[in-house]
């Protein structure tokens, strides 16, 4: 597996292939993330995973700074998944104006549901993914239906922008008592944990 973490080096490495699937993440992998990369896998002959914590989707308050960075256990288990590129840029690489003043503005959706308490969220994932779109060409993206509302915010994009991509959704995974998995799921408390399972 290469690891790329320039946009120029991806960009030569995306025009010397063609089928792409394309898996962005933003680190500390689970099995969650590794069985859409088998789905990715299955996709394309050429398979990309981004690993990029975006400041701009977190709110004020939120855990950018404490997020689990974990790049070299996370290159592992890619390289073992079959995985041929994993880019990971750093923030000067991807926001080289620190603002990211131009960015995507998703429709009422991202008012509704999670986005009703994190306002700016999706606008910030909106702007990650189209960026990552736009360096990385992928034929096939996927994105878990674990974060539904998102997966809605990235399908309406790419069919209003006529982005040339066939977004799947992943099946959620979940632990043996039904929690989805997720990065954030360390964060509960054994109480929270417990309570947690009656989300599903
Ligand atoms: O689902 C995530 O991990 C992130 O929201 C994504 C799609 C990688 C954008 O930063």
């Amino acid at each position: 597996m290469q690891i790329i973490t320039t946009i120029k080096e991806l960009r030569a490495w995306r025009n010397s292939v063609d089928q792409v699937a394309f898996v962005p993440t933003m680190g500390n992998l689970h099995d969650g993330h590794l069985a859409l990369v088998k789905e990715a896998v299955a996709q394309a002959p050429h398979v990309v995973v981004s690993i990029f914590v975006n400041r701009l989707q977190f709110g004020q308050g939120e855990d950018f700074m404490s997020y689990p960075r974990t790049l070299d256990a996370d290159a592992a288990k890619l390289e073992a998944a079959g995985v041929e590129v994993l880019f990971a840029p750093n923030e000067a690489e991807l926001y080289p104006h620190v603002s990211q003043s131009y960015q995507v503005e998703p429709p009422h959706l991202q008012n509704e549901l999670c986005g009703a308490f994190r306002p700016g969220h999706f606008r910030g994932v909106a702007t990650v993914v189209s960026k990552l779109f736009n360096i990385v060409k992928p034929n096939v993206a996927c994105f878990g239906k674990k974060d539904y509302q998102q997966l809605m915010v990235i399908r309406r994009m790419v069919q209003q922008f006529a982005l040339p991509i066939d977004v799947i959704g992943g099946t959620t995974l979940r632990a043996a008592d039904g929690l989805a998995l997720s990065s954030r799921n360390n964060y509960l408390s054994p109480t929270e944990r417990a309570e947690a399972v009656y989300l599903s």
